[in-house]
């Protein structure tokens, strides 16, 4: 079954991955592609890679966001249009399936594909794709889709926000270890794609796996770091590990409320921070592919 996601969320951690994500690896991933690119955004959610990536590439570009849940693609194009209206760039829609984007540089075309990417890459148009893109979903897909879409694309891969299992909230609380313990144990949960997800082993088996079908693969830490003024963020990421670690480990279930209500409270008092480990990946094809 296809992993939910609040689009309420998705916007919270919008600053925290911007600031995050390894800027010289997005840039190798731009140098690697066309003139005028064709990207597949999977697992898009509100469109926030777009947002982030698309000046980086800084050139007439096409997206098409893939996602199996509908109303975060409807949120994307809200979105989208909205933040670029703010900053003085025209959009328009040719029709009701595409945005268009007027930037001094160049078109940005949005299109939006739902689609349940657990069968990946079935059902993807890689003929009309440049590169493949993604933040912040595969660490919740299994070995098995990994090694599909190595063997799948010719094309540049670039995964970027991969967890690593290792969250320090800052100052440090008695019960740290039973709850992160839970949480790394809850990413491995089987999340829809075929199988245990992968957590935070992710960055090293699509490194293994695109190794393998001679691609190059070069990885970045990005790791965020959530400041004591992001008190909302803290708070809820502080409520989902918890969450996580009680799906796990249900006896323990007065420790990990006591180390939540610890949380909170420090959070709104400004008085709490966190670290969590991610890493970017990017996967290049062998010359004679590209
Ligand atoms: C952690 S969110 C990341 C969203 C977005 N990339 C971002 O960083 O804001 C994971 C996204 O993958 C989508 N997703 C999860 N399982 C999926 C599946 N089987 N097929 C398609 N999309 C899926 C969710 O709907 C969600 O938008």
């Amino acid at each position: 079954m296809t992993e939910s996601f609040d689009a309420d969320w998705l916007e919270l951690r919008e600053p925290p991955d911007a600031r995050a994500r390894d800027l010289r690896l997005a840039q190798a991933l731009s140098a690697a592609l066309p003139a005028r690119p064709r990207l597949l955004d999977l697992g898009a959610g509100t469109g926030s890679l777009f947002r982030w990536l698309a000046p980086i590439l800084n050139r007439p570009q096409a997206w098409t966001l893939v996602d199996a849940d509908v109303t975060l693609i409807e949120f994307a194009f809200d979105t989208i249009a909205d933040r670029a209206v703010a900053v003085g760039f025209e959009v328009s829609a040719p029709n009701k399936h595409t945005l268009l984007v007027h930037t001094p540089a160049g078109a940005w075309r949005i299109e939006g594909l739902v689609l349940d990417l657990a069968d990946a890459p079935h059902g993807l148009p890689l003929g009309r794709a440049d590169g493949v893109v993604c933040t912040a979903l595969c660490d919740l897909v299994s070995r098995s889709w990994v090694s599909r879409m190595a063997e799948a694309l010719r094309l540049p891969f670039y995964s970027a926000l991969n967890v690593h299992g290792d969250a320090r909230f800052l100052p440090v609380h008695p019960a740290d270890g039973t709850v992160a313990r839970g949480f790394r144990r809850d990413q491995l949960r089987d999340k829809g794609f075929g199988g245990p997800a992968l957590g935070g082993g992710a960055t090293r088996a699509m490194a293994e796996a695109f190794r393998a079908q001679g691609f190059q693969v070069t990885t970045a830490p990005s790791p965020w770091r959530i400041g004591t003024h992001e008190t909302r963020m803290l708070s809820d990421l502080a409520q989902g590990h918890a969450q996580a670690a009680m799906r796990q480990a249900p006896r323990n279930g007065e420790v990990i409320t006591g180390w939540a209500t610890a949380r909170t409270a420090q959070a709104r008092r400004g008085r709490l921070r966190a670290v969590v480990g991610h890493s970017d990946l990017l996967a290049l094809p062998p010359r004679r592919a590209r």
